[in-house]
């Protein structure tokens, strides 16, 4: 079977882009399902960093495919800036690059829509997005009369159909002032359809229907490997709803978005940190405030590839993660970022929350308990050693082995790959036997929503 999938099991940036890089070798295409330039992937490589938003990780290797499906919202100018950044950096991007015609469109009511309503969820609050329209171009998606497609950008009656929508945009955008603010100023149809014509050129080479090409190429046995994009806990249905983001940013996401049945994959790869971040808002039942959470954003560099915002940072939650573990169908877990632990004289995992006094190991499906969730947290042993320079697992010190045994076990899962450091040489590639594999432990119910 010719199927592996990435997938982030937290709130994003697990290290997906690096984990991608290392896989792609074994692998003829890659594909991006979900998700749009709210992404930032980032792969380090020969004292290279490169950071990537749309295109897959896997562009940066020869002889591999590389295709954004029609599960993608697709910013044509984010699209074009990342080809022409790899082209100048000397990456072959033509014929390696499909780019399906049935993705959505971003334009830019979306990305002005997404900055007027953000801070306007319903019961207060801000999501914190990425303010790259993603949320309101899933959303025409969803709602039909105001989409436009890639494909659609070839069409004759694209002129007519952005004056359409730009029209009805109009008159939405100036009746939403933010308060303080001016309402928007109105969008110009016939600049935008300049524009968006002048993107279509550029990007013709690329433009296919990739669900075809997808469907032959898992029929004839190549193998895919699909790259995740965000994590679990922000995946619009099964997430820390309303704090998520617009698509199915979980494994439950991979067919739908890219075209190919689940049957066609037969290796579901988790990735997590080795603590916990989160960009924007909503909740983080680990967060650490205070030292510890300086220690790891220091130490991870952790501030966001797309936004620059600092990212929240906390220790491991494995109720979370053995939540999402499972809803992705996970089969082994690439634990990264391990080496940023070092330098702690303790550290603690989360295995289970208490909710109103009642201890659970069930993620809560309500924000309103996640909110009130504190955490159970079981201590180890840190240690001092850079594990930046270590390469085998047998040499990592004794406290990181049981570090990482203790989140196999709290995920029943084998921890088959450990990162130690940015470069795609500072990754421990583990034999599946050093990590013990616990039987199943049926989670306690959490108490009932409004119970
Ligand atoms: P993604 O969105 O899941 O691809 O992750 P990001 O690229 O947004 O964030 C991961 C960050 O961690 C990037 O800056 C990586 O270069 C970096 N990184 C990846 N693996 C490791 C690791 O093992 N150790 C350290 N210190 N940094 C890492
Ligand atoms: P990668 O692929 C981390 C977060 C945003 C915000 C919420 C909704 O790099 O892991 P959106 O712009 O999607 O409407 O924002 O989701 N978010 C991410 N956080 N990594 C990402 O992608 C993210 N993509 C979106 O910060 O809280
Ligand atoms: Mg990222």
């Amino acid at each position: 079977m010719p199927g592996t999938c990435v997938i982030g099991l937290q709130w994003g940036d697990e290290a997906k882009g690096k984990l991608v890089d290392i896989l792609t070798g074994e692998h003829d295409v890659v594909v991006r399902y979900a998700g749009g330039a709210n992404a930032g992937h980032t792969v380090v490589s020969g004292g290279q960093t490169w950071k990537l938003s749309l295109i897959p990780s896997g562009i940066l290797r020869d002889g591999v495919q590389c295709v954004v499906t029609g599960g993608v919202v697709l910013d044509p100018a984010s699209a074009i800036r990342e080809i022409e950044m790899l082209e100048s950096r000397g990456v072959t991007v033509n014929g390696k690059l499909q780019l399906s015609d049935r993705a959505h469109v971003v334009f830019p009511w979306h990305i002005v829509e997404d900055r007027l309503l953000d801070g306007s969820l319903s019961g207060g609050g801000a999501i914190g997005t990425t303010g790259r329209g993603i949320g309101p171009c899933y959303r025409d998606k969803v709602g039909r009369s105001l989409a436009i497609r890639l494909g659609d950008l070839y069409r004759d009656d694209l002129r007519s159909r952005i004056e359409h929508v730009a029209a009805f945009k109009n008159r939405l955008l100036a009746s939403w002032p933010r308060p303080g603010e001016a309402a928007a100023g109105p969008l110009d149809p016939v600049a935008i359809h300049e524009q968006y014509r002048a993107y279509a050129e550029r990007l013709r080479p690329f433009v296919a229907d990739t669900t075809a090409y997808l469907l032959s190429a898992v029929e004839v046995g190549h193998k895919v490997l699909f790259e995740g994009a965000q994590g679990a806990l922000l995946d619009v249905d099964h997430g820390t709803f309303p704090y998520v983001t617009s698509s199915n940013s979980s494994g439950l996401g991979v067919a739908a978005g890219s075209g190919v049945p689940g049957r066609w994959v037969d290796r579901v790869i988790g990735v997590v940190k080795a603590y916990s971040t989160r960009v924007g808002g909503g909740p983080l039942p680990t967060e650490q405030d205070n030292a510890i959470g300086m220690h790891l954003r220091e130490r991870g560099h952790e501030y966001g590839t797309v936004t620059m915002r600092p990212r929240r940072c906390g220790w491991f939650d494995a109720v979370a993660a053995r939540y999402t573990s499972r809803l992705s169908g996970v089969d082994e877990l690439a634990v990264m970022l391990l080496d940023v632990l070092g330098g702690l004289d303790e550290l603690a995992i989360c295995s289970a929350y208490e909710i109103d006094g009642r201890r659970t190991t069930q993620f809560p499906s309500q924000i309103t308990d996640l909110e009130k969730a504190v955490p159970v947290y079981e201590t180890l042993p840190g240690w001092e050693e850079d594990l930046s320079v270590v390469r085998r697992h047998a040499d990592l010190p004794a406290a990181a082995r049981d570090y990482l045994t203790a989140i196999g076990d709290l995920l029943a899962r084998p921890v088959v790959i450990v990162s130690v450091g940015p470069d795609r040489e500072q990754t421990i590639l583990c034999d599946r036997s050093t990590s013990r594999r616990l039987p199943w432990r049926p989670s306690q119910p959490s108490p009932a929503a409004g119970g």
